[in-house]
């Protein structure tokens, strides 16, 4: 009896044995992913590439395993795409397939889990929140009620630096500066609101919380609890900092901003001209029973993140290279002089008219992509692309700074020329035409935000070079241009002193 009882235990083991290599047989014969490094039990490829994945690093791995290919980070499968055809294929082909956003630990906490319009699904939430928020902040009506607005910011720049008695000797951190400008820019449109003073406490506590969000979001210091669920424990700490800064911060927006207007606007009708600012918009569509006070605010803290920084960043960027490149930066002069005449000021519509200072803006996104990997797509079911199997729910990254670096489709790309895109390149524009050139994306999840972004970049870099010459600091020749990345963002790792010296006409 015993030895029939075991002969069936082996018997009943060799055939668990047999499915068990059948099924993941199959499973091998039915997946066919992309190259990559062979992953170890666990961990994955983590401990081979490491946290920082940069676009610079993820280039290195694309020139080895090829334009599409895949990571095991722990548990979370991430897909890096770094030719033209492919990112063709992510963003407009196949655009509904990969058209949602993965959302990490942190990521899941600051957008509330996907109640804003820049981290969710796509689906019936991401269109109703973009069919929201499009009227407010996303068409040329916003961009004609706001430009002379933009304008006055740029001017009050330009006084404050002339101003500042060091600015032209020592030099000044004139990042701080565009920084105040970069919020009035954005929260006149969103509340008719303006700060006077960096020192304005109101204005200092948004800037640290803002500060906070994206030291915390964009860091590589919780990728261990991200990517590997048994260590999640560890990252309780860090997890506790976040929930807090969430709530403070979504607090702020809610008691400084949002209830402010609405008590003003219950005692006299909207602004002096009578027109309506972003929030009255959105507080309609709450009204509607369309979404609630929660999406409310995470609209606010989405454009705190999306508009303000990257355009920031970006304006950062461009002094930098035209401080570098001072030749270029006499040529933009130059034009500017030519086309609207000494000491005229550059305005909206006069950026249309010079198309170096567009060259310019467009080199400096080009070279310096504010997000190059765009922000990360995700394919909601199982997927094609390239030929290979994308597991559902990957993280999807698209080297965007790749295909606008690579040497393969450009001439001598590591050169900042904004000839370039008036010369060999000049039928390529920012909005995504052309496949080699993303940095706002193209398609469906692309940024709505740079209808406000390209003008406002021309105006500011247009009266910063029209009023002043950006030169280094005294006794250096460049300013560094080191680079900081981080989860998918790119910005200066020093925001330099610079030496700007009045123009007189
Ligand atoms: C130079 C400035 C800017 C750059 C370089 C930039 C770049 C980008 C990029 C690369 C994406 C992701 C595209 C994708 O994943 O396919 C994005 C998304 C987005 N941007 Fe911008 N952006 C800028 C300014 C702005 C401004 C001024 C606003 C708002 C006023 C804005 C609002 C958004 C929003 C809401 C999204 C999410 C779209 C979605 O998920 O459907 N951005 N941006």
């Amino acid at each position: 009896m015993d030895l029939l009882l075991l002969e069936k235990t082996l018997l009943a083991l060799f055939v668990a044995v047999i499915v068990a290599i059948t099924i993941s047989k199959l499973r091998g014969k039915r997946f066919k992913l992309p190259p990559g490094p062979i992953p170890v039990p666990i961990f994955g490829n983590w401990l081979q590439v490491g946290d920082d994945l940069n676009h610079r690093n993820l280039t290195d791995l694309a020139k080895k395993f090829g334009d599409i290919l895949l990571l095991r980070m722990g548990q979370r499968n991430l897909v890096v795409v770094s030719s033209p055809e492919l990112a063709k294929e992510v963003l407009h082909t196949q655009g509904v397939e990969f058209g949602s956003r993965t959302r990490n630990v942190v990521f899941d906490i600051f957008t509330g889990k996907g109640q804003d319009m820049v981290f969710t699904v796509y689906g019936e939430h991401w269109r109703k929140m973009r069919r929201i928020m499009t009227v407010p902040f996303f068409t040329n009506k916003v961009v004609q009620q706001y430009r002379h607005g933009w304008e006055a910011e740029a001017a009050s720049v330009v006084e404050d630096v002339k101003k500042a008695p060091e600015a032209s000797t020592t030099g000044i951190i004139i990042r701080r500066r565009l920084q105040m400008m970069m919020y009035n820019n954005m929260y006149r449109i969103m509340f008719d609101r303006r700060f006077d003073r960096e020192d304005d406490p109101l204005f200092m506590k948004l800037k640290a919380l803002n500060g906070e969000r994206s030291r915390l979001a964009q860091s590589f210091d919780y990728n261990y609890g991200d990517f590997i669920p048994i260590l999640r424990p560890f990252l309780r700490g860090y997890l506790k900092i976040c929930k807090e800064v969430k709530e403070r911060r979504l607090q702020l927006f809610k008691d400084y901003f949002v209830d402010e207007r609405k008590k003003l606007s219950s005692t006299k009708p909207t602004d002096h001209e009578g027109l309506k600012c972003a929030i009255d918009h959105i507080l309609d569509a709450q009204k509607k029973g369309e979404i609630n006070e929660d999406n409310v605010l995470y609209i606010v803290e989405n454009i705190n993140v999306a508009a303000i920084e990257t355009t920031l960043w970006s304006v950062e960027w461009g002094i930098a290279e035209l401080v570098n490149h001072p030749e270029i930066q006499k040529k933009l002069r130059h034009e500017i002089d030519t086309v609207l005449g000494p000491g005229v000021q550059v305005t909206e519509p006069d950026t249309l008219k010079l198309p170096y200072l567009q060259a310019v803006v467009k080199e400096t996104l080009r070279l310096r992509m504010a997000i190059p990997l765009l922000v990360p797509h995700m394919n909601l079911h199982d997927a094609k692309l390239g030929g290979f199997d994308i597991p559902a729910e990957s993280k999807i990254l698209v080297n965007a700074w790749w295909l606008a670096n690579n040497p393969a489709n450009w001439k001598n790309p590591e050169e900042f020329r904004p000839e370039r895109f008036l010369e060999e390149e000049s039928k390529v524009e920012a909005n995504g035409n052309d496949f080699r050139y993303l940095p706002f994306g193209v398609g469906r999840r692309s940024c709505p935000g740079i209808i406000l972004a390209l003008p406002i970049l021309g105006i500011t870099l247009g009266r910063l070079v029209q009023n002043f010459e950006l030169l280094p600091p005294p006794g250096q020749s460049k300013i560094d241009t080191s680079e900081k990345g981080g989860q998918f963002s790119l910005h200066i790792l020093k925001h330099s002193t610079i030496v700007a010296k009045p123009r007189v006409f």
